[in-house]
């Protein structure tokens, strides 16, 4: 694979300096090595900006939101549903009350499963997902149609990685009742046409949920422009907090569907007879949340807006092709996932060596790398092998850090081939 390396940016600049130094955890060593950090799909590690809005909030601000008439419930009200704002603006939804605050990718995948199952979802009927899924994308999904008697049906891909889109158009039929997939393949790198799926699925007259846990980092992603009709998302692996997520629905589906766990905040009035959910988004957030991982979700929120989700996708795409390029010259590694589509992510299998024991070399020598299944069971089943080494990207990473880790994985391999 050729790469003009002439045009690839070496790294990020944020001020005039490197992004990196705005992560504090990145400065440190690691086994007496400066700590390379390439397993951003996992979870990415926060800058300043969002560490200092935590401090922050429990400084200043910590309250219970909503049900205070006083100074800091007011503030912290006030800020969550500042957040909500920022985050609906970031996905371009149509309207706040579109944008549920969740704890994560999973959680709102489980919580449309749960309701959209109860709603939609009878004996016989199917439900689509892709054969690229995170677990957390096909495990709510068995556990739905188990309940309601449903097949799930997998869209099938090819050895590239990429869905076979034909297949997919064949099996639409008036018994799907939904479909869900990846947006970007945490294990392959795929970046999926997933605004023809939801063009096929809605001429079908399904609805489509988009699991973009591994897309709103990487590229942007815009609701009404893709039409789909929810979206899942975690903070964590946005460079913001750890427990907090989204869950976008349109406001259609969100109205008539039925609530998913009951207590407060989720309610107008309550009677030992009955009771009256409160409007969205308040119906879906029972209980007290994670207001402070709400709140700064707006500071990672910013920190993408402030570079330019576009920036940001132009400067990772040269880290994958120029890692793919110099991984390509490496003999006896097999690329996992080379679709023509790719962002975020590059997966690696060796000849006769186990990525586990790749990954364990790598770490003593400062890079972190994930290396198993990557929560897609699935995937490695399909191409054969117990797991890759992945190497994940995010805006901090540099070309002086690939160039690293390529000299140590070939030391790796050397030592134990
Ligand atoms: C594609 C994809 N979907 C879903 C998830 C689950 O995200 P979370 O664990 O934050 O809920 C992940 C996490 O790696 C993922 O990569």
């Amino acid at each position: 694979m050729e790469v003009n390396t002439e045009n690839i940016v070496r790294q990020f600049l944020y001020g005039g300096e490197p992004i990196g130094k705005q992560f504090p955890a990145l400065h440190q060593s690691v086994y007496g090595k400066p700590l390379v950090y390439f397993d951003n799909a996992a979870t990415t590690q926060k800058p300043y900006s969002v560490i200092h809005a935590i401090s922050d909030y429990y400084s200043t601000i910590n309250s219970n939101i909503h049900r205070g008439v006083h100074h800091l419930s007011q503030k912290a009200t006030d800020a969550y549903e500042v957040s909500r704002n920022a985050v609906a603006a970031f996905i371009n939804s149509r309207s706040s009350s579109e944008v549920i605050f969740t704890k994560g990718t999973t959680d709102g995948i489980n919580l449309i499963a749960d309701v959209y199952g109860s709603y939609a979802v009878k004996e016989g009927d199917s439900v689509i997902i892709s054969a690229m899924e995170h677990h957390s994308n096909i495990v709510p999904w068995q556990i739905m149609c188990e309940k309601h008697g449903a097949v799930l049906k997998v869209i099938p891909m090819n050895e590239n990685g990429e869905l076979l889109m034909d297949e997919f158009e064949r099996m639409l039929d008036e018994r799907v009742k939904i479909v869900a997939v990846t947006y970007i393949s945490n294990t392959l790198g795929t970046i999926n046409p997933v605004k023809r799926i939801i063009e096929l699925a809605h001429a079908n007259g399904t609805p489509v949920l988009i699991d973009a846990a591994q897309a709103v980092q990487h590229v942007a992603v815009d609701v009404q422009d893709l039409d789909c009709d929810f979206l899942a998302f975690s903070g964590h692996k946005m460079y913001g907090p750890t427990g907090i997520g989204i869950l976008y629905g349109k406001e259609e589906w969100l109205e008539k569907l039925p609530p998913y766990q009951g207590g407060g905040d989720m309610i107008k009035t309550v009677t030992f007879t009955g009771t009256e959910y409160n409007e969205l988004p308040f119906k879906y957030e029972a209980g007290t949340p994670h207001i402070e991982g709400a709140i700064t979700l707006k500071s990672a929120v910013d920190f993408i807006t402030e570079l330019g989700v576009n920036e940001i996708a132009a400067f990772e795409n040269g880290l994958l092709q120029y890692a793919t390029s110099l991984v390509t010259e490496i003999p006896g590694i097999d690329i996992i996932g080379t679709a023509k589509a790719k962002a975020g992510a590059l997966s690696l299998s060796v000849k006769g060596v186990h990525p586990y024991d790749v990954g364990v070399l790598l770490d003593k020598m400062g890079i972190a790398v994930r290396t198993g299944h990557h929560c897609t069971q699935p995937v490695m089943d399909y191409y054969c092998i117990p797991g890759t080494v992945r190497l994940s990207f995010a805006v901090y990473n540099t070309i002086e850090e690939i160039d690293y880790f390529i000299s140590s994985l070939k030391r790796a391999i050397n030592m134990l081939v």
